[in-house]
Parts: structure tokens; sequence; C-alpha cells
């Protein structure tokens, strides 16, 4: 079975921060590059110990579960479509493991909800290497000269609104355009009649689902454990094995990293400095992404998305997303929170041209962010091209 041969990320952070209750900004993950004021991939109250012969899971209230079973349970969930309301729409809907952990369906801008009909506002984002993500946190940046400045960072969804791995396994089940469940306890009336429903009270207890809340949180534990294995992030793409010296880049694929990191300047946001690069440092800008009519007027007009400004209720905020991870990033189109463009060629043009007359009109004009070039990026068509030949090698 696939999901056995887990591992489990920056377990040596997670230690010492809970250990050393080190403030987490400061400790780095030591992973030979990188290190420094690095932000930890991960959750930082999720520990898992070994002993000769069981993993353990320490999970967020404290109760200690065998890891593997917890795992497996969590795989029977994110696959489950019982547990939407009509029933037929699960996590791995609308998050597929052959698409990338994406929408497989590209036929709309955003994906559809469990009753086939409700659209949502946001386009899917890949659910892989998301375990990579760090809480949502504020860390205090030097700026040069002196000081400080604040920076949100991490956080899940595409506007930070859950903190961790497990608060967003959550949010789907309620969610009305996506599995439209009422209640907690609506999930976990659904949850009773699962054909795995022993895996579940086995793990958690016979009378686990006598109490709604906690068997909720149980079931947000096991997706997340599912989500932190290495079917979610198993760097096996090109990218990784030209990293380990089992493959070499073509010309193509070489110029095009040569020019994410250099003319192009994509690595001022999509670069992760320690743990695992997943191309994002994971901080919050407004790029200036154009609207998308299409989904506006499906929207029923006038819709603005403000993504952090909403949840922070600050105007500095609005029109800011988390820098996308670009892992699986060919397999997952349409691009943007909004869906505005279907193919990579688009996104880099978008990037190379924005500030070149004809502008692009943001959704939200104010907080656009000009750090670099971006904008005004002088790329050729064949640099553009060289871009995503590179960004095809992260492909799992
Ligand atoms: C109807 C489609 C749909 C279903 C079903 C769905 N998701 Fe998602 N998922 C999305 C969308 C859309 C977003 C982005 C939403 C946002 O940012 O507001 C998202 C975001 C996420 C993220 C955050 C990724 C990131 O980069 O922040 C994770 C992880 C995730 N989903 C896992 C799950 C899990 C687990 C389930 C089942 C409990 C699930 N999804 C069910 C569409 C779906
Ligand atoms: C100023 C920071 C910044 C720079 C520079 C930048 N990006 Fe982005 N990128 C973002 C943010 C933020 C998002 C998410 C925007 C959104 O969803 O509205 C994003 C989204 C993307 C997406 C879409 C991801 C998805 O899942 O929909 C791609 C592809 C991408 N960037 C590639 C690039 C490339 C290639 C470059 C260099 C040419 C680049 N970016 C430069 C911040 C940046």
């Amino acid at each position: 079975m696939e999901w056995r041969e887990f591992k489990l990320f920056n377990i040596k952070c997670v230690i010492c921060i809970s250990v050393l209750a080190l403030p987490l900004l400061t400790v780095g993950c030591g992973s030979g590059s990188g290190g420094g004021e690095t932000p930890v991939a991960g959750t930082t109250e999720v520990t898992t110990t070994t002993t000769n012969t069981v993993n353990t899971t320490t999970v967020k209230d404290g109760t200690v579960v065998d890891t593997a079973a917890l795992i497996s349970l969590g795989e029977k969930i994110f696959n489950d479509t019982s547990l939407s309301t009509p029933v037929g729409q699960s996590c791995a809907g609308c998050h597929t493991a052959s698409a990338g952990f994406d929408d497989p369906d590209n036929s709309n801008a955003t994906s559809l909800g469990a009753d086939g009909g409700s659209i949502g506002n946001r386009n899917a984002p890949t659910a892989s290497y998301a375990a990579h993500i760090p809480d949502l946190q504020t860390i205090q940046r030097p700026v040069a000269g002196g000081g400080t400045v604040a920076v949100v960072i991490g956080g899940q969804f595409l506007d930070g609104r859950a903190e961790s791995l497990e608060e967003q396994a959550k949010g789907p089940f309620l969610n009305p355009v996506e599995m439209a469940n009422v209640s907690e306890s609506s999930v976990i009336d659904k949850l009773k009649t699962a054909v795995y429903v022993s895996d579940f009270t086995a793990l958690f207890g016979a009378d686990i689902l006598d109490d709604v809340n906690k068997s909720f949180n149980y079931i947000a534990d096991a997706i997340a454990a599912f989500e932190r294995t290495e079917l979610f992030s198993p760097e096996s793409s090109k990218f990784d094995q030209v990293q380990d010296g089992s493959a070499v880049f073509t010309v193509a694929e070489l110029n095009g990293l040569n020019l994410f990191n250099g003319k192009a300047q994509c690595n001022l946001c999509h670069h992760t400095s320690g743990g695992v690069e997943v191309f994002s440092n994971f901080e919050y800008k407004n790029i200036g992404v154009p609207e998308n009519t299409v989904l506006v007027s499906a929207l029923g007009g006038g819709f603005i998305d403000n993504g952090l400004g909403d949840i922070t209720m600050l105007a500095t905020d609005n029109g800011k997303f988390r820098t996308s991870n670009l892992r699986n990033i060919a397999n997952t189109s349409p691009y943007m929170h909004n869906g505005v463009f279907t193919t990579l060629t688009e996104v880099i043009e978008f990037y190379n041209v924005r500030d070149i007359a004809p502008l692009v009109v943001a959704e939200v004009s104010d907080n656009v962010d000009n750090v670099g070039n971006i904008g005004e990026l002088n790329l050729t068509p064949g640099e553009i091209n060289d871009l995503v030949s590179f960004l095809q090698t992260l492909t799992d």
C-alpha cells in the first residue's frame, strides 16, 4: 500500500520547537542549505514518535494514536463520497491524485459543489505539498537600514483563513458550495453509516461518535495525517531527479530555471528558504491579477475577491493572496485565485507585460506589488517558452 511508505516532514523541527519552546521563526530547519530565520513547514502541535515497534501520532487534543491507522482512516475519509449533501462529492473530487491533487474538471474557472450547480468563488489550488505550508503566523523581518517589519506568512486557503492543515480540513464539509453539510452533526451522522466507522471507533473509542465536536476534530486530524504522507509530496519530479543527480535538464529547461532565478525574478516570491523547495515564500501579495469576467458573471456580477483583506479587515491587505506553491503546476490549470488564466504561457505573459500599455487592469487596484521588474520583464517569446519548460519539470 502506497501510504505505508510515508515520510514525515521536518520532524526534527517539530521536536525542537515543542521541546525547547523557541519562538518559531528563530528556529532553522538546519537542512544544509537555507536555514537561518526559516519558517518551519507543517504544524507545530502534532508530534510523531517512533519507538522500536510502533509509530504514534499525538493529535491536536493530545490523544496518542497509531500513526498508520490514523493515516489509513484519513485516506478513507478523503476519498469518501458519502460525506457530502447530496452524497457524491469527496475531497478527492476536487483534489485528484492524477491531476496533481487539483480539480480535474477544467471546464469552469472554479469548482462545482456537491449539488452539481453551485460554483465556488476560488479556483482550487493543489493539495499536493500543502503539508509544507507553515501555520499562519506573523514574523518580524529585518529591513535595510535597521528595524523590522511585520510580515504575515502561511496558513491554509489562498487567504490563510485556516491556521493549519487540520483547521483547513474541516472547511469543505460545511462549505455550502462544496460538500454542503448543514452542521458538524450532519457529517457525524453520515460517518456513523460509513463502512469504515469501526476504524474510527477503534482509534478514538467506542463512544466517540456521541461527541460531535471531538469526532469532527478527529476527522480533520486523520485527513491532515493522510495529507502529510509522501503520497501528497513525493518529490518525484524531474526537478527532484536533477537535484539528486539521476536526470539532467534539457537546454530549454535549464535556461528556464536560470530565467526563473534571474531575469524573470520569479524567485523573489516563489522560493522556499529551508525545508522542501515548493517554490513559495508563503507571503501574501497583490500581484494585480485581472478580474475573471466569466467568473464574475457566473457569480451574479459585482464580485471582488479581496483575499487576505477580507480576513484581516485591513484595507492594506486587499487583493493579497498567498504566493502559490508551484509543484505540479503544469497539471493545475486554470491559474490564479480566480482561474483567469488557462495556460502557463498566459501567466508568464501577464508578469511580462502587466505594467506596459495597454495596462492590465487589476481586480483589486490597491496594494499592487511592484517588486523588482515584475510587470515589465522584457522576456522574449523564446524565454517565455523556456520558463514554461522549466515549470513542467515540477510535475511529480
Ligand atoms: C468543490 C471542490 C472542493 C472540495 C470538495 C474540496 N476542496 Fe479543497 N479546495 C477547494 C478550493 C476552491 C480551495 C481554495 C479555497 C480558498 O482559498 O478559499 C481549496 C483549498 C484546499 C486546501 C488548501 C491549499 C492551499 O494552498 O491553501 C487544502 C489542503 C484542501 N483544499 C484540502 C481539501 C480537503 C481535505 C477536502 C475534503 C475535506 C477538500 N479540500 C474538499 C476545492 C475543494
Ligand atoms: C511579487 C511576488 C511574485 C512574483 C515576483 C511572482 N509571483 Fe507568481 N504568484 C504570486 C502570488 C501572490 C500568486 C497568487 C496570486 C493569485 O492567486 O491571485 C502567484 C501565482 C502564480 C501562479 C499561479 C498558481 C496557481 O496555482 O494558480 C503561477 C503559475 C506563478 N505565480 C508563476 C510565476 C512565475 C513564472 C513568475 C516569474 C515570471 C512569478 N510567478 C513571479 C507571487 C509572485
